[in-house]
């Protein structure tokens, strides 16, 4: 006797998925007691199991009031999973991936204003929870003559209950079509139950016996029962293998088994052994596999048929949508967004038939939020199941980033992590490594502070070599293009008598170089720092202070640039002569002396000689023996010359016009008899002890 297993049979993804996760919070430590809300599963050996691990049915949140809240894979409306944080559970959403997107996508269409119509039973688990996604504003139809009594709005998104026929989805739209102006398509159909339909039928028409497992609670089971018993097969629905009956297999060639989407696996596995036990003309189980291989390969064969038969006028939509999704293979990198943060996995929308999954401990709690529109790479591609890889998208894309750069010479942009022997490595999505002397165009001294200002670099790729995990980097290179670039703007568009802004580099006892510009300096000389005379540049000016200057002179073949300071200031020296005149007795600071006289400052950027003969009325062979620097002295100007900047001064002739008023004040005085010496003493005091006034 031949004992043949159907190709699909037992757990579906989203049952088994669920199951698992129930499993789990039941065997790890979970605050609390463990509450489905709803049936989790249609079968009561697992029910039974789930119970002996402290695992409680609710059928209303009322019903929980602490502990870990598992939904089921029906899914429930998003905002009760918000009610059931609120009052404070840990909720483990166990909603089959499939359900989820259904829903999703009701919100979706809610959110933008479509009617949405739902192909399904109102009074289904399911349908009530892609209802609550529109705040129950959906229309229900369970078939297309519901489609004649609704309201119909001019933009309708239309989906299905996850265990809806095509044909009758496909009725459904066709009928949506006729009334409305614009109907979205989406096909949410699960194809977990239509295969085992399709497995169980294939099957059941092969066999003389069929075994259907599961519970006789489980609606997908009974409908499994109905299917085989239409090809007139004998067909017993068990739940377990103790209710096989050897009676039941007298004059059996060939015994098919099929079960529904809620049979666990171990169930399966104990009807499979105890037929086995029965079997006697059965040698070995391997024997068994390779009849039930031959007979999966005569089921491929007679179902693809049946997949040409869906072509009708409404089909191209559903095709056309069907193509929507995208043909995923394993080592594809792929863009995605982020659909839910689990406490294990992150669910990500990849535009495919469900969601893929990335482990959280992959990515790290906090790094990612939902709606994030990430890469991810696709490590495993089943039937049920997509586990994608955020780390090895990153690390993929990354090298390709390098790679372009390091081909074309384009740059990139890193941020400075830490210093090591030799230089400082930056985060280019892998390690990448700067030598010391590639950080800059000259020698860097103190490496470390990159690293505390966590620098941005622009980096030129040098060296690459994936093999060896190895990204030699130059921020030097990218330096020196730019200061080429920079020289050349500058010669092209600056021209003399401009004013640029500028940054103090360096100073010298000459002058102050003066980056105008990526690197590119020019040479401000002391000599036109200012209009009066500076001692020292730094008296002016200081490292970094930023100024501005005027081009004085741009020499390209000599690579030099002459800036001035004083030029973008007024020159005090313009109409000097209405600010002063000859025969004037002003005051000023001896600035300088020299061998034939003294420089008087009369303002910030005007002095002028007091010439030695001028200095006293008495022969002086050393000015300094006359006046000192700093000294404070009245002089009277003799001469003006504006264009060559220079004013001649006397001292001598100041003190002697001062004596004079002097006399006068006195000899009048005396002849009113009313002189003290010490006002005549004191006054010419003061003549010659400016400095202490
Ligand atoms: Fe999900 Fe399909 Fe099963 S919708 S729960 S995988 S039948």
């Amino acid at each position: 006797m031949e004992i043949l297993l159907a190709e699909k049979a037992g757990f579906c993804f989203g049952v088994k998925r669920a199951f698992e996760l129930t499993q789990e919070a039941a065997s790890t430590n979970h605050a609390g007691p463990i509450s489905v809300l709803g049936p989790l599963i249609h079968n009561p050996q697992a029910i039974e199991m789930l119970e002996k691990l402290g695992v409680t049915t609710v059928m209303d949140l009322d019903h929980v009031s602490e502990g870990t809240l598992i939904i089921r894979c029906h899914g429930v409306a998003p905002n009760l999973i918000e009610q059931a944080k609120d009052k404070g559970l840990a909720v483990i959403d166990a909603t089959c991936p499939f359900v989820r997107r259904a829903i999703r996508l009701a919100d979706t269409l809610s959110t933008e204003r479509y009617q949405v119509v739902i192909v399904g039973d109102p009074d289904h688990p399911e349908v009530i929870a892609i209802n609550g996604a529109t705040k129950n504003q959906a229309t229900i139809v369970k078939e297309p003559g519901d489609v004649g009594k609704m309201e119909v709005h001019r933009h309708v998104g239309i989906l299905a209950q996850t265990t809806q026929t095509l044909q009758n989805l496909q009725a459904c739209v066709a009928e949506l079509l006729k009334r409305s102006q614009e109907v979205r398509v989406y096909n949410t159909i699960c194809t977990a139950t239509s295969e085992r339909q399709a497995a169980a039928l294939s099957l059941a028409q092969q066999v003389d016996v069929m075994l259907v497992v599961g519970g006789r609670n489980s609606a997908n089971t009974r409908r499994l029962v109905e299917i085989c018993k239409d090809v007139n097969t004998v067909v017993y629905h068990i739940e377990i293998a103790e209710e096989i009956e050897s009676g039941w297999f007298e004059n059996v060639d060939k015994v098919g088994i099929t079960a529904g989407a809620s049979t666990p696996s171990w169930i399966i596995e104990g009807v499979l052994d105890r037929m086995s036990e029965l079997n006697k003309e059965l040698d070995t189980l391997q024997e068994e596999n390779a009849q039930v291989e031959e007979t999966e390969k005569q089921e491929e064969t007679t179902e693809a048929p049946q997949e040409e038969k869906q072509e009708a006028p409404v089909e191209q939509q559903l095709a056309d949508y069907e193509s929507s999704f995208v043909d995923l293979q394993a080592g594809e990198i792929i863009e995605g967004r982020v659909e839910e943060v689990g406490p294990d996995e992150v669910m990500v929308d990849i535009s495919y038939k469900f969601e893929g999954t990335i482990p959280t401990k992959e990515v790290g709690p906090g790094k990612l939020e939902k709606g994030d529109q990430i890469h991810v790479y696709v490590a495993k591609v089943e039937d049920d199941t997509v586990i994608l890889s955020k780390r090895r998208a990153d690390r993929e894309l990354a090298w390709s980033k390098l790679q372009d750069a390091y081909e074309t010479g384009q740059t990139i942009e890193a941020v400075v992590k830490e210093r090591v022997k030799g230089g400082l490595l930056v985060d280019v999505g892998v390690r990448g490594f700067i030598p010391a002397s590639h950080v800059d165009m000259g020698y860097v001294d103190d490496l470390d502070k990159y690293v505390k200002e966590n620098a941005k670099f622009t980096l030129k790729v040098i060296e690459l070599d994936r093999a060896k995990n190895n990204v030699v980097l130059s921020r030097k290179q990218v330096l020196e293009e730019e200061y080429e670039k920079a020289k050349e703007t500058i010669y092209e568009e600056l021209n003399e008598g401009d004013i640029v802004q500028g940054v103090v580099r360096r100073l010298t006892d000459f002058g102050a170089f003066v980056d105008i510009g990526n690197g590119v300096e020019g040479l401000l000389h002391v000599s036109e720092m200012s209009w009066g005379r500076v001692r020292h540049p730094k008296d002016v000016v200081a490292v970094d202070d930023t100024i501005d200057v005027m081009i004085l002179k741009l020499e390209p073949e000599r690579e030099r640039i002459s800036l001035g300071l004083k030029q973008t200031k007024p020159d005090p020296w313009t109409n000097i002569g209405g600010r002063y005149s000859v025969d004037q007795i002003v005051q000023g600071e001896i600035t300088r002396i020299v061998d034939f006289g003294a420089f008087v400052q009369l303002e910030d950027g005007v002095e002028g000689l007091v010439h030695i003969s001028q200095l006293a009325d008495y022969h002086v062979t050393r000015p300094e023996d006359v006046v000192t620097t700093g000294e404070k002295v009245k002089v009277k100007i003799l001469n003006i010359d504006e264009g060559a900047h220079r004013i001649g001064l006397s001292l001598r002739d100041a003190q002697e016009n001062t004596k004079k008023q002097q006399e006068e004040i006195y000899q009048e005085q005396t002849d009113n008899g009313n002189v003290k010496i010490g006002d005549v003493v004191g006054d010419l005091s003061s003549l010659f002890n400016q400095s202490e006034e």
